[in-house]
């Protein structure tokens, strides 16, 4: 028996990275899973693998940016499946990555750059738990899993203001929306992974010299597998996590434990 047997999970961001490895866990453990992306032939690919392994997958395209795109993902998780019992809110950007060290200073951040993080890594969780709260609200409750960040908890890891600002709305979105929905049944917790291995913070560790210095900074010294993270998330997902609402899951090999 899976530990999401049956459910009808939603996962934003899910062609690469973490999300791409939520979308596997979720099936293996018995999940129906739709997913979504901007990346669609790679959305496609995990689409084709995961069910050529007798997984229920479907994939749709998703910018997380439109409300109308979310409000077609949830109608057809409701119409292919019947219900949505669980969403993921994953997808996000970093305009830090692949800036070497990653540091972009205040004075040379665009208010283009800081209207596209905010707009993906914080009005899209708004947007996909809007769409998603009526849905899980006629399925008698469910559960919303946030991807946030270290970087919504502490200034000192991401060096991206507008990617800290965004996280760490997510990180009180995520406190709100738990308050307001538990009479009905909805949970709401966010994550908070530290260094992942995905391809989001490829050219950053690729760098040895700023690879060394960030590693520096992790006591358990290195970065994680995305199952490392994923399976954090299917705890909250699941009927395991039935009490907890509100809550905020690090996953970041001790950095922020100093
Ligand atoms: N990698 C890390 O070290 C790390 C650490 C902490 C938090 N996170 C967070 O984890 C989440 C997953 O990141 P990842 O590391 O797997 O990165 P990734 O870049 O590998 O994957 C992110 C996915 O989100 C998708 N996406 C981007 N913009 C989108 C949009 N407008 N609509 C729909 N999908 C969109 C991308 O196409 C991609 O498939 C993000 O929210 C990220 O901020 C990552």
């Amino acid at each position: 028996m899976g530990r999401v047997d049956g459910k009808v999970v939603l996962i934003s961001g899910g062609a690469r990275g973490m999300g791409a490895e939520e979308v596997g866990l979720f099936a293996r453990e018995g999940a129906r899973v739709v997913f979504g992306d901007i990346l669609d032939d790679l959305g496609q690919q995990v689409e084709t693998e995961q069910r050529a392994l007798g997984h229920d997958v479907a994939y749709a395209h998703l910018d997380v940016t439109s409300e109308a795109d979310w409000q077609s993902i949830v109608a057809l998780a409701e119409e292919r499946y019947g219900l949505l019992d669980a969403l993921v809110n994953n997808a996000g950007i970093s305009i830090s990555a692949g800036g070497g060290a990653g540091n972009i200073a205040m004075e040379d951040t665009s208010v283009d750059d800081w209207d596209r993080v905010m707009d993906i890594n914080s009005k899209g969780v708004f947007l996909g738990t809007k769409a998603a709260i009526p849905a899980l609200r006629r399925a008698g409750g469910g559960s919303i899993v946030n991807i946030s960040s270290i970087a919504g908890m502490t200034g000192a890891w991401s060096r991206s203001h507008p990617y800290n600002a965004s996280k760490g709305a997510v990180r009180l979105f995520t406190k709100a929306t738990a308050i307001q929905h538990a009479a009905e049944g909805i949970r709401a917790n966010s994550v908070h992974p530290g260094p992942i291995m995905t391809p989001m913070s490829e050219s950053t560790y690729a760098d040895p010299e700023v690879a060394a210095q960030r590693l520096a900074l992790v006591p358990l010294g290195r970065r994680a597998h995305p199952i490392e993270v994923a399976y954090g998330v299917l705890y909250l997902a699941s009927d395991e996590a039935s009490f907890v609402t509100g809550a905020e899951l690090v996953i970041d090999g001790g950095c922020i434990a100093q």
